[in-house]
């Protein structure tokens, strides 16, 4: 080991702090401590300075409305167009020959779009969509792998003003389909299948599994051919393949539609408390002009830069900080297809290095399974063309935080722990890396211009050292408008819990706990709803636990999410059978196979345990604690106001047990 090493290592140890190098911060878009209180003293003005990086078809009027809070709107008057802000404008200023989108194929092919071609494409698409009849406000719903037709999907849904949904191709059948029917969607764009492991993977079927169970007539359905001869399939009469539709319109030019500002640009289902997700509404000046501020103050983005987040597309880290962020910034995006072990454990580290990326977005649950492959994997190639590194989707603990500035990073790159939600659209509390120390563990200040405070049950702010609840007193022009067709569940999921309706005082609660320390500094410790976050995924127990009691032979089923050291958290699933029924392996598949088949395999119970009854209090309520506190193998504290307290060592017998 150099001698540079063992210093870096001897610091780590130690210390708790780290300041960012100054050759970053010669060079950062942001590096003036002083913006904290330009925009607090000039707000909300200050996000004029977030629309100014965006280009308008008609100026705005008012920066933000509130008369009718917590329905808020921002930038109104102002009219805009996502897909040529992320595209056109940039081939207008010149930037045409730069690369746009580099793909990355789990086979080791490759694709390059520069801005130009990336145009290109975009129209010929919207201009297929238009001849199918998708009109302005029409859900496009897009359910597709990590191929560059899903950009381009999105980018020429945003041109002619259809909004999308993008379902996460390892969502099932079922979810597609829910998917689609809250959202009225008419129009699908998906997938033949992809690659996995070196394996072509099937997602067509699972297409046309779901598409049985859409309530409503589905007028077109346009299917990408990823796999070619490799997987036989027929299409349905309603059913075109994407290559025939897209060159027949090649050369075309479709207009960008000006829309809105208010107009909807896309609707992301999440995962919430009940079963039915929530279709989480976005709108086109906010969410674009907020992710594009972000990627430039937080991620550092420069048009001249190669950026990559490894996050799939498919979630909203995807579609903020792989899309429309980086693209309206004109950068250069990159994006892989694959997973991080394939063909072999250094796939993106060798990615870092060919395509010598400057700035290196991923999540937690990732940097601790590079952790427990090892650091050859990384040292094996040369990652100095790294400026900054990014985190997000979990809390990160000081370990993988030292381990990725280290061996990742060189213990020269800041690293970015971001905390946002699907909600807030961007980032919301995190460092600016050319401004601020560092902490392991914490993710830090708010943003510039957000209000973020952690308060009690009361809604009282808590003293420094302690910890609370995470709310927000501000709004921000990212922040979701309301949950599709649901109003009310708006106001109830997010603003109930500490709002003052009566003075008009309206507090923003993400559902998440944390602590503040005497800097400020904000440590997100995770969800206080039934709400778990499997490696960065965010899942709902009740969806889970709604999938098992549907199997034959389960009579009542309780979820929690419970320690796991690389996912973060993993799922556990207290089963009762029905009369008649054995807890046996046969049941255990079945019910493993029900989870898959609704929700997808990301939502695979880690654990079954069979029990002949629930831990629950004298009211009847399971004590989910309890079950939490089993799964991570904790101490369990005290179990006498429990009806049933017998239970609970036999239960925690055959977790420990297995
Ligand atoms: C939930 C949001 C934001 C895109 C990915 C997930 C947790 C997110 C952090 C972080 C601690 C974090 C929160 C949040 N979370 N980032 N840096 N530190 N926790 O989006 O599916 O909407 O989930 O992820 O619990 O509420 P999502």
């Amino acid at each position: 080991m150099s001698q540079e090493n063992v210093d870096l290592e001897a610091r780590l140890e130690e210390q708790e702090a780290f300041e960012p190098p100054e050759s970053f911060v010669e060079q950062a878009n942001v590096s003036d401590e002083g913006i904290y209180d330009e925009f607090e003293e000039n707000w909300p003005e200050c996000w004029e300075r977030a629309a100014d990086l965006l280009s308008w078809d008609e100026e705005y009027d008012t920066v933000l409305e509130d008369d009718d809070a917590p329905f808020y709107r921002w930038f109104t008057g102002g009219t805009l167009n996502a897909s040529y802000n992320c595209i056109d404008r940039h081939v207008e200023d010149g930037a045409g020959d730069r690369v746009a989108i580099e793909w990355e194929g789990e086979l080791g092919e490759t694709r390059t779009y520069t801005y130009e071609d990336l145009l290109e494409e975009v129209n010929a698409f919207a201009a297929t969509l238009r001849d199918l009849g998708v009109e302005e406000d029409d859900v496009v719903t897009l359910y597709m792998p990590m191929v560059p037709e899903l950009p381009i999907a999105m980018l020429a849904c945003a041109r002619i003003g259809a909004p999308h949904s993008v379902v996460f191709a390892g969502f099932s059948a079922e979810a597609l389909a829910t998917r689609m029917n809250s959202a009225e969607s008419e129009y699908l764009v998906t997938c033949d299948g992809y690659y996995r492991r070196g394996d072509p993977l099937d997602h067509i079927s699972k297409t046309n599994e779901g598409l049985e169970d859409v309530d409503h007539e589905v007028s077109d359905v346009v299917v990408v051919d990823r796999l070619g001869d490799e997987l036989e399939h027929d299409l349905a009469e309603n059913q075109h393949d994407w290559a025939d539709l897209v060159d027949d319109n090649r050369g075309e030019t479709v207009e960008p539609v000006s829309r809105d500002a208010e107009d909807m640009l896309f609707l992301m289902y999440t995962s919430g408390t009940t079963g039915q997700p929530k279709g989480v509404k976005h709108t086109t000046a906010g969410y674009l002009a907020y992710t594009a501020w972000t990627s430039h103050a937080v991620l550092d983005i420069e048009p001249d830069d190669t950026y990559w987040c490894s996050a799939d597309i498919g979630w909203i880290t995807g579609h903020s900080y792989i899309v429309y962020g980086p693209l309206a910034l004109g950068t250069s995006t990159v994006m892989y297809e694959g997973t991080p072990d394939y063909p072999e454990k250094d796939r993106l580290w060798e990615i870092i290095e060919k395509n010598e990326v400057d700035i290196f977005y991923t999540a937690p649950t990732a940097i601790r399974a590079f952790m427990k492959w090892g650091k050859e994997y990384p040292e094996k190639h040369d990652l100095s063309s790294l400026r900054l590194l990014g985190t997000v989707g979990e809390p990160i603990n000081p370990k993988a935080w030292k381990w990725y500035y280290q061996h990742i990073g060189g213990g020269e790159c800041p690293i970015v722990d971001t905390w946002w939600q699907t909600e807030t659209g961007g980032m919301m509390v995190t460092t600016l890396p050319g401004v601020n120390t560092m902490k392991p563990g914490s993710a830090g200040p708010p943003l510039p211009g957000i209000d973020a405070r952690i308060v009690d049950t009361q809604g009282e702010e808590v003293d420094a050292g302690n910890a609370g609840y995470l709310t927000v007193h501000n709004p921000w022009p990212g922040m979701l408008r309301t949950l599709y067709n649901n109003d009310e569940r708006f106001i109830s999921e997010y603003w109930e819990e500490y709002s003052d309706e009566e003075a008009d005082e309206w507090v923003y609660f993400p559902e998440d706990g944390a602590k503040i320390d005497d800097d400020g500094f904000i440590t997100v410790l995770g969800r206080v709803d039934d709400v778990i976050n499997v490696s960065g995924h965010r899942l709902g127990t009740m969806e889970i636990e709604s999938a098992i009691v549907g199997v034959e032979g389960v009579a009542e089923a309780a979820v929690v999410g419970g320690d796991h050291d690389v996912k973060g958290e993993a799922v556990y699933a207290y089963v009762i059978p029905e009369d008649g029924y054995e807890g046996n392996d046969d049941l255990r598949d079945q019910i493993v196979t029900g989870v898959e088949d609704a929700i997808g395999p990301i939502a695979r119970p880690e654990q079954v345990v069979f029990t002949p009854e629930l831990p629950k209090t004298r009211s009847g309520k399971i004590m989910r604690r309890l079950l939490e506190d089993i799964a991570s193998g904790n101490e369990l504290g005290n179990t006498s106001t429990l009806r049933n307290p017998e239970v609970v060592d036999d239960i925690a017998k055959e977790v420990q047990g297995d």
